[in-house]
């Protein structure tokens, strides 16, 4: 059953209008025009309005217009006569679900009312399930009382209320996901989704289709139209990870969302209004990206209206014994902190992997200990890492294919198995690290 509201001037449509939904067992109110509607709808009671576009003295697109300001989550679909499909087109691209052209048949509007409502239903209970799972997890916690962390927190709050758009750098591992999922939380946004896609894993044709959407029939296997993650993530925030690695197609496209708000599907020339916060991540300097060309500077301005640094985890080093108290508690173990026996060589080690590489650590120690008491010995700091910085030795094997192979083995077994860290280890981009696996002959697995 939907709460529908049917809007037109002629009252004969409303009464046949209204006698076809109440009979499948919609509850269905009648207005006699574009006022009337309004003082209706403020109160966000009705799932679908059913408006005429054509009326005086207050039309559809009025309708609409206060329809999308006071209830979001009620959808509009537009009736119109056939010469006035432009307007249409209009009112689809403010936010209506639908439009139907007159003269129609009550089996196409019974069809439409239902599928919009049914759109309605499963975005309120998307929400809703959205709300609870923030609660139960308590909300993403950015864990850790450093002054750095400290600071950190403290921009984040300032920026989470804003619409602005928030570039958030730092080396791989610190959190820089942790930090854009606390400032969705803290956003007034955070009843919506939060979609991360990482632009580094995807190939830069399905990165574009995968983010903007695309119309039937745009390329071959575009079945049907398809929404992108720009409108899937509608009310909600968009994280943009690894930003430095999109290729120049999304580059545009992107510059154009954060300018105008607007995207069109692949193959649409439908502009559609977008609703998103959009968050971008980048473990790499821009700067470095722009210089070299692979970066559009335009981008990078409107990117930086709000830098957030997460430091290194070297900078912030009196968070490690909570920060590791927190991964222990999630590993579900008795004990509530590390042996205090570890924390000198905890915290004279230089976390290259930084907080991800404390996990690893303390899941490697709950591994080892396993139901025994968890010991100092099980604390197995990377100690390589340290002599990292030294100047590197001749190695014996001057064979250029074999070195290289050792040298992406050891990074992606530093970084736990993340190629993405791994490549930042060697300084090369994931792209670039996959590609060159391959032509090692090295098991590099899907590119996705
Ligand atoms: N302050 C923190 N509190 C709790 N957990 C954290 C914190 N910072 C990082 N983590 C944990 O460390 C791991 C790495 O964090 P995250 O994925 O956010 O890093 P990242 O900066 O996005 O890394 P990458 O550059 O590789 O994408 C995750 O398991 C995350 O839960
Ligand atoms: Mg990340």
């Amino acid at each position: 059953m939907a709460r529908v509201l049917i809007v037109d001037d002629e009252p004969k449509l409303v009464t046949l209008l209204k006698s076809a939904l109440a009979h499948r067992g919609h509850e269905v109110t009648g207005a006699a025009g574009g006022a009337e509607a309004l003082s209706l709808v403020t109160d966000g009671h009705f799932d679908v309005v059913l408006t005429d576009l054509r009326m005086e003295p207050v039309d559809g697109m009025a309708v609409l217009a206060g329809v999308r300001e006071h209830c979001p989550d009620t959808a509009v679909i537009i009736l119109t006569a056939y010469p006035e499909v432009k307007g249409a087109v209009d009112a689809l691209q403010r936010g209506a679900q639908h439009y139907l052209t007159k003269p129609f048949n009550f089996q196409e509007v019974v069809h439409a009312v239902e599928t919009a409502a049914a759109t309605v239903a499963l975005a309120r209970e998307n929400r809703a399930l959205h709300r609870t799972v923030a609660q139960l997890g308590g909300g993403p916690e950015i864990i850790g009382t450093a002054p750095a962390t400290a600071e950190l927190r403290r921009l984040l709050a300032q920026v989470a209320p804003a619409d602005a758009t928030v570039l958030i750098r730092g080396e791989s591992g610190t959190g820089k996901e942790v930090a854009a999922r606390a400032l969705h939380a803290a956003s007034a946004r955070a009843g919506g989704p939060f979609i991360a896609v990482n632009c580094a894993a995807i190939a830069e044709s399905l990165l574009e289709s995968e983010l903007f959407g695309y119309r039937k029939g745009a390329f071959t296997g575009a079945e049907a139209d398809r929404e992108g993650l720009f409108e899937a993530a509608r009310g909600g925030t968009l994280l943009l990870d690894e930003i430095g690695e999109a290729g120049p197609a999304v580059q545009a496209k992107l510059l154009r969302v954060l300018e105008e708000r607007k995207i069109n599907r692949v193959g649409d020339p439908l502009e559609r209004q977008v609703d998103v916060r959009v968050l971008a991540a980048t473990n790499r300097p821009l700067e470095a990206a722009i210089r070299d060309g692979s970066f559009r500077e335009d981008l990078y301005y409107r990117l930086l209206v709000f830098p957030l640094d997460v430091p290194p985890l070297r900078e912030r080093i009196d968070d490690i014994p909570l920060l590791a108290s927190h991964f222990l508690a999630r590993l579900g173990r008795r004990e509530a902190a590390l042996p205090a026996a570890s924390l000198p060589r905890l915290r004279a080690h230089p976390w290259p992997g930084n907080v991800r590489e404390l996990r690893n650590l303390v899941e490697r120690a709950h591994i080892l200990a396993g139901s025994g008491a968890l010991g100092d010995a099980h604390v197995m700091l990377d100690v390589g890492a340290r002599a990292r910085s030294a100047a590197p030795a001749m190695p014996e094997d001057l064979d250029l294919d074999r070195n290289a192979r050792a040298l992406i083995t050891e990074a992606l077994r530093r970084a736990g198995g993340s190629k993405t860290a791994a490549a930042a280890m060697l300084g090369i981009t994931r792209r670039a690290m996959y590609s060159r696996m391959k032509m090692l002959g090295m098991d590099a697995g899907p590119e996705l």
